[in-house]
């Protein structure tokens, strides 16, 4: 079939993360990790990691059908807690053999694994002993793990991320770990957490262009923009300072091997700059990304808010609507009218898609590739036996379309691997949130008998992918 709006050999997709699809948290070797921690303590409310999708036993039939689907590539993690259990200690031969299944399976049937190395699940120990990310033992723990998988399957695995979404998580105190009693503490904590997670990225660069031969190796990052809420300059902005301090800071370490003024000027001016020592600089400066990694799911819409009012007493004190990450100040998330949004308040904008292509790649110039987007509902299995998500489909028709036009403008884009492959744990609501191509049946807390069923939009993007984006 002729098409060229995307390129032939462009990659179609379908992701996941090892705690939200694995269930098997303790199974054979395996440590427990932040992820898990945090998903018990919610386990009262809602479904937590200890089966998940059950993929840990499903993983056979459950690439059969990601095989049907005609994926040529599956993006997941490794649980870096099934590798070595106890994060720095000894190699976990049952995990390696778990994951070496899996990447035989997929290759055997003509899908490419696209692995990310740290999913939001610091193996648990390593916070016991070290405080997580706090401590720069942590960071040679990482490169000890990232080596180890290098080795291990960088004979058949060429793709490589390296934490999903650093400049996201680290603004999540229950996945960092963080507990301090005033802002500034927390703050301070934060700071330093998040360069050695960008010096750990950059080893694990180093180490996967030494070891991997033809490896390609990348960030994948939580990717935004947001807009003004008028078009006043302070509102442009703040705009503008949201998607520098959520995001550009981040990715500009990682495709430059130093943090901007502007974000060095906030360090120094809240007395938090982190201990950087000299001989890092060389390190981060020679990681060479081969790509970068773009999550998609919504933009966002900010107005500007004077820094005095944001944090009076230097602790969090926050006024007007709730926001999500308010600790650098100047801006408060505000309501796009102009936007339709999920049930669950996503601001749903395939426009701000190809705005975000185009910006990076003008930017950066390293080819990119999508590894999320996707639409979180409350999907209903109804009595035909069908799941009929055309909200879905909508969606990802839309946004596959925003990514053609990406192309047009120029921009070199690998591929396409949307939220999620099948249902799995979200990251805020258990079971009840569902974004995948495959149903599982079960509830939060009714396990049901945990059967597979491809909704509508797994046949709609079965026909998307035969037609390499021709149909859609
Ligand atoms: C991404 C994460 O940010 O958002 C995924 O990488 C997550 O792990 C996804 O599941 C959707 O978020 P949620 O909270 O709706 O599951």
């Amino acid at each position: 079939m002729k098409n060229d709006r995307f390129p032939p050999d462009f990659l179609w997709g379908a992701s996941s993360s090892a705690f939200q699809i694995e269930g098997g948290w303790d199974e054979d070797g395996k440590g427990k990790t932040v992820a898990d921690y945090n998903s018990f303590k919610k386990s009262e409310r809602q479904a937590d990691s200890k089966i998940a999708s059950d993929f840990y036993h499903h993983w056979k039939e459950d690439i059969a059908l990601m095989k049907e689907l005609g994926l040529t590539m599956y993006r997941f993690s490794i649980a870096w807690a099934r590798i070595i259990p106890d994060g720095d200690g000894e190699v976990n031969e049952q995990g390696i053999t778990f994951y070496s299944q899996i990447i035989d399976e997929l290759l055997n049937n003509g899908i490419e694994p696209f692995v990310t190395l740290y999913h939001f699940d610091l193996p648990y120990a390593l916070v016991e002993r070290y405080n997580g990310w706090e401590n720069r033992e942590c960071v040679y723990a990482f490169e000890r793990y990232a080596r180890i998988c290098f080795e291990a399957f960088g004979d058949r695995v060429k793709y490589w991320q390296v934490h999903n979404e650093q400049n996201l998580m680290i603004r999540v105190d229950e996945r960092m770990n963080i507990n301090e009693e005033t802002l500034h503490r927390a703050d301070k904590l934060r700071a330093q957490m998040d360069y050695h997670m960008c010096l750990a990225h950059a080893f694990a660069i180093r180490a996967c262009h030494e070891i991997v031969t033809d490896g390609k190796i990348g960030p994948a990052i939580s990717s935004t923009c947001t807009y003004p809420l008028t078009n006043k300059p302070e509102d442009v902005w703040a705009a503008k300072m949201n998607d520098w301090f959520k995001t550009e800071y981040c990715l500009e370490m990682h495709m430059t091997g130093e943090y901007p003024g502007y974000y060095m000027r906030y360090l120094k001016k809240r007395d938090i700059v982190p201990v950087m020592l000299e001989e890092d600089k060389e390190i981060l400066k020679n990681a060479k990304m081969d790509y970068i990694a773009v999550n998609y799911y919504r933009t966002l819409c900010a107005s500007y808010l004077k820094e005095e009012d944001t944090h009076p007493k230097g602790e969090r004190a926050f006024r007007g609507n709730e926001v999500d990450f308010d600790q650098y100040g100047y801006f408060r998330d505000e309501k796009n009218e102009n936007l339709a949004a999920t049930e669950y308040g996503a601001q749903i904008d395939p426009m701000g898609l190809r705005i975000v292509l185009n910006e990076y790649y003008r930017k950066y110039r390293v080819p990119l590739i999508i590894t999320e987007n996707g639409l979180g509902a409350v999907d209903v299995l109804t009595n035909d036996g069908k799941i009929h998500d055309e909200y879905r489909i909508d969606y990802l028709r839309k946004h596959i379309e925003a990514c053609a036009l990406a192309v047009e403008d120029g921009v070199e884009l690998m591929g396409y691997s949307p939220w999620s492959v099948m249902d799995l744990l979200s990251s805020h609501q258990g079971f009840k949130k569902r974004y995948g191509f495959i149903y599982v049946n079960r509830e939060d807390h009714d396990l049901k008998d945990m059967r597979r069923i491809p909704k509508d939009s797994y046949y709609w993007y079965q026909n998307v992918i035969r037609t390499n984006g021709e149909e859609l």
